[in-house]
């Protein structure tokens, strides 16, 4: 007996057994069971992730011998007709090789005969994006006038390239990628069913690799299953060549910490090992994000569709560092991935992009990291004691491992960046002091004696350009604007006694185009709606950046 892929031995022959797709499982059964199912229907989605089976469970349910019915029976002759795919009434067409207006012409014909032994004839046109503008047109004439007993599934993942005619003539159910959770239950419920001998981590890790497709989720689990007879999380890294949570931790770690030696060693690690860096970078990116919205959330149960093991990584390592300081590594980050992906040597690029990325810890500010990714120094005042010698154990051991197990931040743990004033310049020997220097020095004086004006100056963009300091604000902030004004006399005696000489300081209010980077941080990272606030926040963190600060792209 020839051996049957899982992929298809379990594809699920009712509404009830399709995973993750509930909301277009219940429109369905709703339409059946009052008798309104669509003319034509467009089941838009990513690959494997049940469009065609949805289709047949519809075309089941329609024609099943004790039917309409929202649950089918799978054994009656209709149903197991459905099943292997001899149903005289439900054709599956490919669109892909079915380009041509012919055949569209063909099933025009066909279509006007009522169902062999059924009630309804379906056809599922896969790939329907790929069907020609004529035979869209011949089949937007059989949209226009739909035969009663014809149903169209038009299947696709790219509903964008359907003619706005034909789209407007179907309902388009949306399939999503399948929830991580809901894969490895699927998963654990075939492995006991097929007595596989396999781990939670290393179904977790399946799950994970087939990145919300059920197809892929079982062809790989096919795929480790022919090595081993049981199958752990180590083997399923090893056979699938993934990128296991605790490496990836170990290196945002260091990252995070500064520990350039231990990224370099990592990094060779890594290619010592033949992991693809490339594959590797685009699982840092998504790891950093992670990360955010765990620092952000705390608990990233219900928000992160993440497992088990990779959730208690997170947890332990968001108390490494700050939110902001974390959503600066990821911006970077995903700037740096597609230099990291076009590069002709990739390990360079990656090692340059880390080491850069690394340095962010010794910086006090947003604004500072700002300006080290920008390429220019840092105000001197912000500079960390030099990095101590490293001394810990996770030193010696490539990659460095994560402390993970306890739950409590680990002991090498900095907290969140923390200004150190032992390092303002003094004033009395300052007179050259580069004008950036001295307002970043008057600046901290001022934090320290009105945070509040401190904050609202943070507000506006400062330039400290053409020898005087200028704060500018945008329209909507005339608040700060007013009160900074109102203590511009002090901020000026203030930058004169740093700079020993007379600076011009002056508020602006002018329109300005960028809003305040502060605004926008808070914007993004507070809001409640962790997933869009993400989105957002991606898309405007670079926003946030100077022009000239893009840094990573010419790494
Ligand atoms: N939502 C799902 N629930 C359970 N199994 C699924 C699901 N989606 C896909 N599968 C599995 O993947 C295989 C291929 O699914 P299919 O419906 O052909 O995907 P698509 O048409 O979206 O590319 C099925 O035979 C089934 O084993
Ligand atoms: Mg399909
Ligand atoms: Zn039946």
């Amino acid at each position: 007996m020839s051996y049957l892929v899982l992929a298809r031995k379990w594809r699920p022959n009712t509404f009830e057994e399709l995973t993750g797709q509930e909301a277009i499982a219940r429109i369905l059964r709703n339409a059946v069971s009052v008798g309104k199912v669509a003319h034509a229907y467009i089941f838009s989605g990513p690959r494997g992730v049940g469009k065609t089976t949805t289709a047949r469970i519809l075309a089941k349910a329609l024609n099943c011998e004790n039917g309409p019915t929202p649950d089918p029976c799978g054994t009656c002759r209709s149903c197991s007709a459905i099943t292997d795919g001899s149903s005289m009434d439900v054709a599956e067409i490919d669109g892909a090789s079915n380009t041509g207006v012919d055949n569209i012409r063909d099933l025009r014909e066909r279509v006007k005969y009522a169902a062999a032994s059924s009630q309804y004839k379906i056809y599922i046109i896969d790939e329907a994006h790929m069907l020609s503008t004529a035979a869209f047109n011949a089949l937007l004439k059989t949209l226009e006038e739909p035969p009663p007993h014809v149903i169209f599934v038009l299947a696709t993942t790219e509903p964008k390239k359907i003619p706005a005619t034909v789209l407007s003539r179907c309902q388009h159910l949306p399939f999503r990628r399948i929830a991580l959770k809901a894969i490895v239950q699927r998963l654990r419920q075939i492995a006991t069913a097929e007595g596989i001998d396999i781990t939670d981590g290393a179904l977790e890790m399946v799950a994970r690799a087939a990145e919300g497709g059920m197809r892929d989720a079982l062809t790989l689990l096919d795929q480790v299953t022919s090595f081993a007879d049981s199958i752990t999380a180590d083997e399923v890294k090893d056979l699938l060549g993934l990128t296991d949570t605790e490496n990836l931790a170990a290196m945002l770690g260091a990252v995070i910490e500064g520990r350039s030696r231990d990224i370099v060693a990592g990094i060779a690690e890594l290619t010592d090992t033949g992991m693809d860096l490339k594959v590797y970078m685009r699982d840092l990116l998504t790891f950093t994000r992670n990360l955010l919205i765990t620092r952000i959330v705390g608990e990233p149960e219900g928000v992160l569709d993440v497992g088990e093991s990779e959730r208690a990584v997170l947890v332990s390592l968001a108390k490494l560092t700050s939110e902001e300081h974390i959503a600066l590594l990821l911006s970077d980050l995903i700037k740096a991935e597609p230099a990291v992906r076009s590069a002709l040597y990739p390990r360079v690029v990656f090692e340059m992009a880390l080491l850069r990325l690394s340095l962010m810890h010794r910086f006090t500010s947003i604004d500072d990291a700002f300006r080290v990714l920008g390429g220019e120094s840092p105000a001197p005042r912000k500079l960390a004691p030099p990095a101590t010698p490293y001394t810990s154990p996770a030193a010696r051991k490539t990659p460095p491992p994560v402390e993970k197990k306890t739950g409590e931040a680990p002991r090498s743990a900095k907290p969140s960046p923390a200004p150190t004033p032992a390092a303002v310049p003094k004033p009395a020997t300052a007179s050259g002091m580069p004008l950036e220097a001295v307002w970043q020095a008057a600046l901290q004086r001022i934090d320290k004696e009105s945070h509040l004006l401190f904050f609202r100056i943070q507000e506006g963009e400062v330039s400290c350009e053409g020898g005087e300091i200028t704060i500018l604000f945008n329209g909507g902030q005339s608040v700060h604007a007013d009160s900074v004004t109102e203590s511009l006399p002090s901020i000026r005696a203030l930058v004169n006694e740093i700079a020993g000489r007379p600076v011009r300081v002056t508020v602006d209010t002018r329109e300005s185009k960028t809003v305040s980077k502060t605004e926008l941080k808070e914007q993004a990272l507070r809001n409640p709606l962790i997933r869009e606030a993400l989105e957002l926040f991606d898309g405007r963190i670079m926003d946030v950046k100077p022009a000239n600060s893009q840094g990573g792209d010419h790494v």
